[in-house]
């Protein structure tokens, strides 16, 4: 049985909570949670029955977790790993992993010295569908790929952005390509392969915070093909979708609904045995946003401890989609197509002022 401890009890703390006291995760028990607030360590430590701790270094000395997963605000995830990694146990960091390259890489250098196995959650890799889109492409049924699309229209009021400090802020958060958005442009380049250039534009539409609410892009990738990213949390009054379309030579797949649940689309000019049941099969409807992937998630990378094998998301691959974003972001200050790799001179993520 696996130990895992959380330092973070804030709103997907709770996620975590759930899922590894609920013995949901086999092999995977939840030991012990942290928070620097202690009113919000107290109430996770009553509503799962562990203990608590308000110091993430007392908790790592007397509970000794297998693997400790960060939960904190974006911006603190490079320290707070970092910090953590002279305990030598694996650490689990939330999405995204830092808001700066150079966070990125001290993150990755601190854990190789340190023998330390990271671990980033993008759990809609792991959501049923976009398991079989990648099965897909992996046996090459699309052919040449031509046009990766993902959409997010999420609705988040000033009331969500108001219910902490460093939501909206450049220095902890960014907007909702760094925050929301960042799953699916991390499932795009997974999809599509490595990006060449970016064009992008973001505006703050709808509430009062530092950075944009509503973006879009335009992306050029190695194998030639073309990208889209529309991204807003500026859509009123509900959530309305989270989704992604791949289409190639050969073929076309939409996955939609809230959260890259739902297949909507699964044409290919050379159909299998397997295709008349996939629209039926490889849909879920998730409770909330966040879908159901945290739990393949954790089971994830309790299989890759146990069996030593390789975890999905490392650090390298967790800053892919860093680098990307940090991309986009120069291109929307800067006014100009950006070609990665790059260094960001205008990126505004992850600075303090
Ligand atoms: N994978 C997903 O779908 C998903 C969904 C929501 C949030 N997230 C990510 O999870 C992270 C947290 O988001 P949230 O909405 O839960 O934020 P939150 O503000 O609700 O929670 C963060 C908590 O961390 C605590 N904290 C800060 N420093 C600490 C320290 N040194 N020791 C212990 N606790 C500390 C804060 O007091 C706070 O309670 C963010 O990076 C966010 O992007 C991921």
């Amino acid at each position: 049985m696996l130990r895992f401890a959380l330092v973070g009890c804030g709103r997907i703390g709770v996620r975590h909570a759930e899922l590894l006291a609920g013995g949901r995760i086999a092999g995977a028990e939840l030991a012990a949670v942290c928070d620097v607030v202690a009113a919000k360590a107290e109430r996770m430590s009553r509503r799962f029955s562990r203990p608590h701790f308000t110091d993430m270094h007392e908790m790592m000395r007397k509970v000794l977790p297998d693997v400790v997963v960060v939960l904190t605000e974006s911006g603190n995830h490079a320290r707070h790993v970092i910090s953590l990694a002279q305990y030598k146990r694996s650490i689990i960091v939330e999405k995204p992993m830092a808001l700066t390259l150079d966070d990125a890489d001290a993150m990755i250098q601190a854990c190789d010295k340190a023998g330390v196995r990271m671990f980033v959650v993008k759990q809609n890799r792991f959501n049923v569908p976009v398991v079989k889109l990648r099965e897909a492409l992996e046996q090459g049924r699309f052919g040449r790929l031509v046009l990766g699309t993902v959409r997010v229209r999420w609705c988040r009021t000033q009331a969500y952005y108001d219910q902490d400090a460093w939501r909206g802020t450049w220095a902890l958060d960014g907007g909702v390509l760094s925050n929301q958005a960042s799953h699916h442009v991390d499932l795009l380049e997974w999809m599509m392969g490595d990006v060449d250039s970016v064009f992008a534009k973001g505006v703050t539409a709808l509430v009062d915070i530092e950075a944009e609410d509503t973006a879009v892009v335009m992306l050029s990738f190695r194998s030639g093909a073309l990208g889209l990213i529309e991204a807003t949390t500026a859509t009123r009054p509900k959530d309305l979708e989270g989704s992604i379309s791949v289409l190639g030579e050969f073929g076309a797949v939409e996955i939609g609904g809230f959260a890259v649940n739902e297949m909507k689309v699964w044409n290919f000019t050379q159909s299998n045995a397997e295709d008349a049941d996939v629209m039926q099969q490889y849909s879920v409807n998730p409770p909330n946003v966040y879908g159901f992937g945290h739990q393949a998630y954790y089971e994830h990378v309790v299989d890759c401890i146990v069996h030593g094998k390789q975890q999905l998301v490392d650090g390298l691959e967790g800053r892919k989609s860093l680098e990307l974003i940090s991309a986009i972001y120069e291109s929307i200050e800067t006014g100009r197509e950006v070609s990665l790799r790059f260094k960001p001179s205008r990126c505004r993520l992850g600075a303090h002022t």
